[in-house]
């Protein structure tokens, strides 16, 4: 048995601290950005139902398993994957996993500043009044134009990633700790005042129907996987994310009920999102299948017209800054430890580098939006490979490594050891089983069907 390992990054405060961290990476754009999107791209109600399952039967287990892998490696994730391979005696090829979630995390982290950024330029829209009774469409020509204009993109863009470059710079307890403890709560409490406004519009009652009655003749393979993506995206499983806030979390907390707290608050702000968005999408007989658009050209129409809509459409959008900068810093924190583990590099230093890559990138993806558009791959721009790409293929297949990883390959003892439990103990029993069968079995079948593996397969054996 090997002695608890410190991790020289520091630790959380407290296991509140590590609480609000964790949901503060969970809870972002992919909450009240994406959700709501890809639901209205993928039909409603049937999607939706597969999102919790995909939340409930892989996401928890697999949340719980890497925050476990995280604070029994106490390093970035590359490093701890290499200490933890090692002591359970499996092939040095394991750390792979720590590199994937690198490359990863540095790929999603440079379209979400972009995406990061637009809210930054509604904050500003929305606070000088520009869509005080606007109608449906100017609002959506609003935003059309903005995404067209790469300049604009491009300072939005690079404000945001300074903004996530300077909170990681200053480290877990300073800048992490403190970024999170007052903004997710507000953030809340703002977001349940707008789901009472979309109460009082006509569109409530459909928008429930929408979201809550499936219709699973609407539901296709391709939205089955781009639920279970979601479900990786939203909880920030895969990418050692959460395994870097899981090396800093102390001993005496309890993994499995954290775990659980994370990913409940999660699932609640992403469902309170799409019943803030939808009543209004059906009250002004929009489309619900607006794709990435969807928040800028619905929500901006509600705030033109609510009393005091400017200030709380101007704090909404603030609220929705801070959400995605607490989200950004942990795709960065990974790299961060690790270059400052293995390379010597002060804090600052590696986060300026880090932020300064992913800028670029990022930087690519906003092109793609407007002069590079014409620039596809499989019928998506940079922007949409580098989503898709990320969260459709390379988060389930982190996810599932975890999950085999922890399933299979460490020892019960050890996993025990860390989860505090001795013996025999049901939710430890639940659990080894769901990520050892449920979701390694689930993600196989979701990605073979999906890439069209599974029916060449099914033929064969005919
Ligand atoms: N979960 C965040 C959101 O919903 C995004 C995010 C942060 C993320 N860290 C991650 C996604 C790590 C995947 C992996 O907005």
């Amino acid at each position: 048995m090997t002695s608890p390992r410190t991790s020289i990054h520091g630790e959380w405060s407290s296991r509140m601290a590590f609480v609000l961290a964790a949901t503060g990476s969970a809870v972002g754009l992919g909450n009240i950005w994406r959700f709501p999107y890809i639901t209205g791209d993928n039909g409603g109600g049937a999607f939706v139902i597969v999102y919790l399952i995909c939340i409930l039967a892989i996401g928890l287990p697999i949340m719980t398993a890497e925050i476990l892998l995280g604070r029994r490696g106490r390093q970035s994730p590359i490093n701890s994957m290499r200490s933890l391979a090692k002591e359970e005696g499996c092939h040095k090829a394991w750390q792979g996993l720590g590199w994937m979630g690198v490359v990863g995390g540095f790929m999603i982290l440079s379209f979400y500043s972009v995406v990061a950024g637009w809210t930054l330029a509604y904050v500003f829209r929305t606070g000088s009044g520009t869509f005080v009774n606007a109608t449906a469409d100017g609002v959506s020509y609003i935003f059309d134009q903005f995404v067209s204009d790469p300049e604009r993109l491009l300072a939005w863009h690079t404000i945001f990633m300074a903004m996530s470059i300077v909170v990681v710079s200053r480290g877990v307890s300073h800048g992490l700790e403190k970024a999170v403890r007052y903004l997710m709560p507000t953030l809340f409490v703002l977001l349940i005042g707008m789901v009472f406004y979309a109460m009082s519009t006509s569109g409530f009652s459909l928008a429930l129907d929408y979201l809550f009655t499936p219709d699973f003749s609407k539901l296709t393979t391709s939205s089955i996987l781009t639920a279970m993506g979601q479900a990786f995206f939203s909880l920030s499983l895969g990418m050692g994310a959460i395994m870097i806030y899981g090396s800093y979390l102390p001993r005496d907390v309890s993994i499995p009920r954290t775990a659980v707290i994370v990913a409940g608050m999660d699932t609640l702000v992403a469902l309170l999102a799409g019943l803030a968005i939808f009543p209004i999408v059906f009250a002004y007989n929009l489309e619900p299948a607006q794709s990435a658009g969807l928040v800028f050209k619905v929500l901006p129409i509600a705030f033109g017209e609510m009393p005091g809509g400017t200030l709380f459409g101007t704090t909404f959008f603030l609220l929705l800054v801070f959400a995605a900068w607490t989200s950004a810093i942990s795709l960065l924190e990974p790299v961060v430890a690790w270059l400052v583990e293995n390379h010597g590099m002060t804090r600052v230093m590696a986060s300026a580098w880090s932020g300064l890559t992913a800028w670029l990138l990022g930087v690519a993806s906003l092109l793609s939006l407007n002069i590079w558009s014409a620039y596809t791959l499989f019928g998506r721009n940079i922007f949409g490979l580098l989503e898709d790409l990320t969260t459709n293929i390379m988060l389930p297949l982190g996810g599932v490594l975890i999950a085999v990883f922890v399933g299979w390959k460490m020892r019960r003892k050890s996993s025990k050891h860390e989860m505090d439990i001795e013996g025999d103990h049901i939710v430890y029993n639940l659990w080894i089983f769901l990520i050892r069968y449920v979701s390694p079995l689930a993600v196989a079948i979701v990605l073979l069907k999906v890439s069209g593996l599974l029916d060449w397969i099914t033929q064969l054996l005919k």
